[in-house]
């Protein structure tokens, strides 16, 4: 584990500058166009320890689309919010399939194989619209609570950008819907989603507002519970077998700890009672994760032995 805070510091600048010149290794996501405008060539990293200890470098300080990274949260919120009733309605299985593919839910009528691959997100999206009369404000709220940082924002105009571009996951919510698993109206289950994915977060903030689950549900900032030890050990659960998608196997296979990816290049990893790596590079990989966010996830892992799996 990292002792010396100072040293980790020079490490991550050290990685940054070893990872540069890799940009152009992967594809900035342009299905979503108000994302293919953010450069390639931006990168942060940083670590943050239930010890109350932050090491960054690059730009890791400067906001960026979470997108998928906000599956986590939705998650944790619906858990919160309806308890086991969730796993009705949606499974804990890898996919096995692409984030937004729309095959596997037609054969498994309408129940999603996990709540971080779309349709498991939309799902929750659901369940949050239905059980809070302002689930938008609540979910920000939650996030601002969790940082400790009220400055953090929804990106109107990356929204607007997925509103006019959410077709697939539009498809998947009528699919859902279809198969009596989603109880509101549609365009309000899109327009909460989207506006979750929306949301413009550093990996400095983000590090910060995932502590929780390196220290079983607790807030260590504030010593609060934000969910249950279960629950924390549910989520990390489902972080390591499908938090990057069709590459969870090889992630968990080559570095070993619970993390998610997001297409805004943005990528957690969960270091159970020790703390949270967050790193940002928009240029993904054919799966859809951050090529040098995961290179750079990996070599801190290697380096500092920091698997769940030794
Ligand atoms: O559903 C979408 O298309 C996006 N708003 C979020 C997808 C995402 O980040 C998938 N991650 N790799």
């Amino acid at each position: 584990m990292i002792k010396d805070i100072s040293n980790l510091q020079t490490k991550l600048q050290t990685l940054l500058t070893t990872q540069k010149s890799l940009y152009t290794q992967g594809r900035v996501a342009d299905y979503i166009p108000a994302l293919a405008e953010v450069s390639a060539e931006k990168m942060g990293v940083c670590v943050t320890t239930i010890d109350g200890k932050t090491a960054g470098a690059g730009d890791y300080q400067v906001p960026f689309s979470i997108q998928s990274i906000s599956k986590v949260f939705g998650l944790v919120m619906a858990m919160n919010r309806i308890g086991d009733d969730l796993w009705q309605r949606v499974n804990m299985e890898p996919s096995g399939q692409p984030f937004n593919s729309i095959i596997q839910l037609e054969w498994e009528k309408g129940i999603p194989r996990n709540p971080v691959i779309n349709a498991g997100a939309l799902l929750v999206a659901d369940v949050l619209t239905s059980h809070f009369s302002a689930s938008k404000l609540a979910f920000l709220s939650f996030m601002r609570t969790l940082a400790h940082d009220e400055a953090i924002y929804i990106d109107n105009y990356v929204y607007q950008s997925e509103l006019a571009h959410g077709n697939r996951n539009a498809a998947l919510a009528y699919l859902m819907k279809s198969f009596d698993n989603i109880e509101s109206e549609i365009p309000d289950v899109l327009s909460h989603y989207f506006t979750q994915c929306s949301i413009a977060m550093s990996c400095e903030q983000l590090a910060n507002s995932l502590l929780f689950l390196a220290n079983k549900g607790i807030d260590p900032v504030t010593n609060q519970a934000i969910c249950t030890p279960r629950d924390a050990h549910r989520v990390n659960a489902i972080l390591s077998t499908s938090g990057m998608y069709d590459q969870s196997g090889q992630f968990a296979f080559s570095i070993g700890l619970p993390a998610k990816s997001g297409v805004g290049g943005g990528v957690i990893a969960i270091v159970p009672n020790y703390g949270v790596i967050c790193t940002w590079s928009p240029p993904l990989n054919s799966f859809g994760n951050s090529v040098i966010g995961t290179n750079l996830v990996a070599s801190l892992a290697e380096e500092l032995g920091l698997s769940i799996y030794h």
